[in-house]
């Protein structure tokens, strides 16, 4: 065989072998994107569910799901809109001006610029139909990131039952200590509103000294990450405040949801 029929012999095998594995990455890309979507799915209601502390590791997470109702909620008016809640993308939502709202600046204490108009909340409702724990999803900026979290409170809107970020990039060790199991569990019990129901809960400068009068309403700084620390404070500032869920929480209050 002559020296450039072998080199075309080797480029035609070269090429048909990309076009063979290019077919075949293809193929499994598509194949495999409805159990990416699945998974992804499956996640977000793992976390949901760890941040009020409603499942442990092995439980099945779609059977204790399936007990929470999942409810969209105009936040400016704080009622029950009705909207298929598996096909809103809140997410999405933030980023297109016909869902979005912009926060005006003297609002803004969490630094978002804007926010969906409508929120997924998520009730979990005793045998007579009582609200027992309410689910919000609250995200704001740390030092590096922003941090998405849920954050579960109990009938009185005020008690957290407990609070979990699913999402942050702040430094492992520093800010990224928000993780931190140990720092997570100070949260349930703490008191997110004071009586008048103003936004009272912060990230502490340093330790709670359980004697403070604000005790209650504190949980410990993250030493050496005042900044993420001071992100989470707004972040729930914004969230529980008057452009966020306080008029969803007062009509809660008064059993109109
Ligand atoms: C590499 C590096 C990573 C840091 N990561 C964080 C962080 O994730 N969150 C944070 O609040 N501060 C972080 N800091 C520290 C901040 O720059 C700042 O010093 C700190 O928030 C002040 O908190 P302190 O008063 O508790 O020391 C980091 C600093 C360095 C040098």
């Amino acid at each position: 065989m002559s020296k450039q029929n072998e080199t075309l012999k080797t480029i035609t095998v070269a090429g048909l072998l990309c076009f063979v594995c290019s077919i075949l990455v293809s193929v499994v890309v598509v194949t495999l994107r409805p159990q990416q979507a699945k998974n992804a799915e499956l996640d977000m209601k793992k976390n949901i569910l760890m941040s009020a502390g409603m499942i442990k590791d092995g439980d099945d997470i779609e059977a204790v799901f399936a007990t929470v109702e999942t409810m969209i909620v105009n936040i400016e008016t704080g009622k029950k809109v009705e909207m298929d809640a598996k096909r809103y993308d809140q997410v999405a939502a933030i980023k297109d001006p016909a869902m979005n709202v912009k926060i005006p600046a003297d609002k803004d204490v969490g630094g978002l610029s804007a926010r969906s108009k409508y929120a997924k909340v998520y009730l979990k409702r005793d045998s007579a139909g009582a609200i027992e724990t309410i689910i919000l999803n609250v995200w704001g900026k740390g030092l590096w990131s922003t941090m998405y979290g849920f954050i579960a409170l109990g009938p009185d809107t005020k008690t957290i039952k407990g609070f979990a970020y699913y999402s942050q990039g702040e430094t492992p060790g520093l800010g990224g200590e928000v993780d931190n199991p140990n720092w997570k569990s100070q949260w349930v019990g703490k008191n997110l509103y004071d009586t008048d129901f103003n936004v009272a809960f912060a990230v502490n400068k340093g330790a709670v000294d359980k004697n403070h009068q604000l005790a209650n309403y504190r949980v410990d700084g993250l030493s050496g990450a005042t900044i993420t620390g001071n992100g989470v404070t707004s972040s729930m500032k914004y969230w529980f405040g008057e452009h966020g869920y306080s008029k969803f929480l007062a009509n809660v209050r008064a059993g109109e949801i």
